[in-house]
Parts: structure tokens; sequence; C-alpha cells
């Protein structure tokens, strides 16, 4: 009836670098480096979405050596992503997020990030949350050398 997922993702932060981060693009000296937009924040949780629902996870389905997730959007990732689940009867109960970032404080695009994570997935607002916290200048994120994001789900069974 009731399944639940964890998904953590982490990327290196570079100069000259887009910062996408739960679907919006954040104004920072630095961006994240991946093989697609990198967008650590959607990338935790398809893997939770995955998790929860027992399928293999996001380098499993979206591979970084394949020239068609080049540069991508993983809004269209996770859109996807949703499908997959629906297509095995499930549909989300909730999700809880926390970002760790050193900087920017980023706290004014939660409610960005919330409206538009809630579209891709054609779910409420009130079915995320997203959260911040520093490292407190602790190791890589400390060292805004790089970013880490945690989600966990819950998904029920609709059929
Ligand atoms: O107070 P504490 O040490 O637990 O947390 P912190 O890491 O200093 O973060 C304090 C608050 O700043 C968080 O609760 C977030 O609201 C906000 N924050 C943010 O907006 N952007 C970040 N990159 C990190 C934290
Ligand atoms: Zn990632």
């Amino acid at each position: 009836m009731f399944r639940i997922g964890f998904g953590f993702d982490t990327h290196k932060l570079d100069e000259n670098h887009e910062f996408w981060l739960g679907g919006v693009l954040i104004a920072h000296s630095k961006g994240t480096t991946g093989h697609s937009d990198a967008d650590t924040l959607i990338h935790a949780i398809i893997d939770a979405l995955l998790g929860a629902a027992g399928l293999p996870d996001i380098g499993n389905q979206f591979p970084d050596t394949s020239p068609e997730f080049k540069g991508i959007d993983s809004k269209v990732l996770l859109s996807h992503t949703m499908d997959l689940i629906s297509g095995k009867g499930f549909a989300i109960g909730n999700i809880d997020s926390t970002i760790v970032l050193q900087s920017p404080k980023i706290s004014g695009y939660i409610p960005a990030m919330t409206e538009t994570l809630a579209a891709v997935m054609k779910i409420e607002a009130s079915q995320i949350s997203i959260k911040a916290k520093t490292s407190e200048k602790l190791g890589f994120i400390g060292r805004e050398e790089g970013i880490s994001a945690y989600a966990v789900v819950l998904l029920q069974k609709e059929k």
C-alpha cells in the first residue's frame, strides 16, 4: 500500500556553469557540473521516487554515457520518472528534501522550486517540502566546491 524511498545526490560547483536547482536557475558566480543540467535536488528526488517504486536508479534509467541525456533539463527526466511511477500504479503522498549548500542563501528560491516541481510532477505544492542547510563551512560543501541534496518520498499504491 505504502512505499518509502530515499535519494541522495552531489555535484561539483565550478565557475562558468549554470546553477540549476529544483528546476530553477540560481543567480551565482558558480554552477553545477555534470552530464545533464546537474540539478542536484531533482536528481535526489528522482532516486527517491525510483527507490520507492522498486525501480533501478537514475544512472540506469538515464545513463550519463548516453548523448541523448547530455545537457538535458532534469525536469524532463523527472517527468519521465513520473510516467514510470504512474505506470506501476503509484501516486505521490509527499516528498521531503534537504539541500546542503554553503553559498548562496537559497531560501528565497524555495517557493519557486516548490511550484516548479509540483507542476512537473502534477501534484500540489503542499506535498513537497524543500529545506536548505549550510555545512557550517566544513568539508567540500563548506569550501563551496560542491552541493548535496537528500530526499525522501512516500508513494501510495493506487491500483
Ligand atoms: O542554523 P543552522 O546552523 O541549523 O542552519 P544553517 O545551515 O546555518 O542554515 C540556517 C538557515 O539558512 C536554514 O534554515 C535555511 O533557511 C537557510 N539557508 C539557505 O537559505 N540557503 C542555504 N544555502 C543554507 C541555509
Ligand atoms: Zn546529479
